[in-house]
């Protein structure tokens, strides 16, 4: 199976025609994933499941972290560029623009665009999609409260699903996709989902995509490994999701958490590594897992890219760069992007 496939299971499809009441869990959703991931070589399992409502809470403590940059330097970009970015796709589309994002957590950041949009065209529609209903409530019920101007339609949808929804409205498009989650993507699978956007943006349609750029391992890493261990509870969650989920075994104390840059591929890894030889069992699968001591399970990538590369992944997928902005030390990059 490609990891397209995992980040992107059929087994989503229920949950995807549901509304935000739906979370995504259970043995029917995420059971085949987890099967799938923990009986290949080497033992994978795909990043979205981290996103229960534990987790989508302890990666909202990790964007506040010190160590944690992005999020920090991604707002500052659209703090000083949210209005040039909403004239962009305004002036591209012709008319009124309603914004699509594509795991949009609790939309904070995105929160500084819509308030950019809604000061240009007075009000917005804004179709927040993510796989996770607590992150979807979270920003529904703040901007009620904080930008009653915005119409939200809250989406528990995987981005394919998402991206169908898209397609079927009339509005003009910003696809926004931000916190470098294109960056957990194989640059094939990447390309797919760059190309399913193109597809759903028609001639009108603008993306607005967040990426990271490569830089110094002394900033990197322990944007991935942090002082208080908030990014390795984060990891560990995934484990202790399979045990409330599906009546998982693991004991969380006989795993490690393990950030490692991958200079090759251009990637922060993120595994976690079991520290002796066991067997885990996971009871409603049926399923019993032998881990070697030291042995990993590979659960979230993070590319890094140039404007070259990103430049080249555009044109695969049928996009064109319309522009790029960023921080003072070219740390992140917001990419203005249209159908070439
Ligand atoms: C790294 S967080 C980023 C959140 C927010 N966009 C930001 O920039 O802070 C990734 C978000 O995407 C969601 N997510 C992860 N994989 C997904 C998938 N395959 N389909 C839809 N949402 C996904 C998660 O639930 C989470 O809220």
């Amino acid at each position: 199976m490609t990891e397209w496939d995992r980040n992107d299971p059929a087994s989503y499809d229920a949950a995807a025609r549901g509304t935000a009441e739906l979370e995504v869990s259970g043995t029917d959703i995420i059971g085949p994933v987890v099967r799938d991931g923990l009986t290949s070589t080497p033992k994978t399992l795909p990043p979205f499941l981290f996103y229960d409502a534990v987790g989508s809470g302890l990666f909202e403590k990790i964007t506040k972290l010190p160590e944690y940059y992005p999020t920090r330097v991604e707002r500052s970009i659209l703090e000083s560029r949210a209005g040039e970015i909403a004239r962009m796709a305004i002036s591209h589309a012709g008319r009124n623009v309603s914004v699509l994002e594509l795991g949009a957590g609790s939309a904070t950041k995105t929160q500084v665009l819509l308030r950019a949009l809604v000061a240009e065209q007075g009000a917005t529609t804004f179709l927040p999609a993510d796989v996770s209903g607590a992150a979807l409530d979270a920003a529904e019920s703040r901007l009620a409260r904080e930008l009653p101007e915005v119409k939200v339609h809250p989406l528990l949808a995987a981005h394919p699903q998402a991206l169908a929804a898209g397609r079927e409205r009339d509005d003009a498009l910003l696809v926004v996709f931000l916190g470098s989650s294109l960056g957990n993507y194989d640059e094939h699978s990447a390309i797919e989902l760059l190309a399913d956007i193109r597809a759903t943006l028609g001639p009108t349609g603008s993306l607005l995509l967040g990426t990271d750029a490569v830089k110094p391992l002394d900033v990197l890493l322990p944007a991935y490994d942090d002082s208080k261990g908030v990014t390795a509870s984060f990891n560990k969650n995934v484990l202790a999701r399979i045990n409330r989920e599906l009546g998982g075994g693991f004991d969380l104390d006989r795993f490690g958490h393990v950030a490692v840059w991958n200079e090759e591929l251009s990637r922060i890894e993120m595994h976690l590594e079991s520290s002796v030889d066991q067997v885990v069992p996971i009871d409603d699968l049926g399923l019993e897992v032998a881990f070697e001591a030291k042995e990993r399970i590979h659960t979230e990538s993070s590319y890094k890219y140039d404007t070259a590369r990103l430049d080249r992944m555009f044109s695969q997928a049928g996009l064109a760069r319309e522009c790029e902005f960023y921080d003072p030390e070219h740390w992140f990059r917001l990419t203005m992007a249209r159908p070439a």
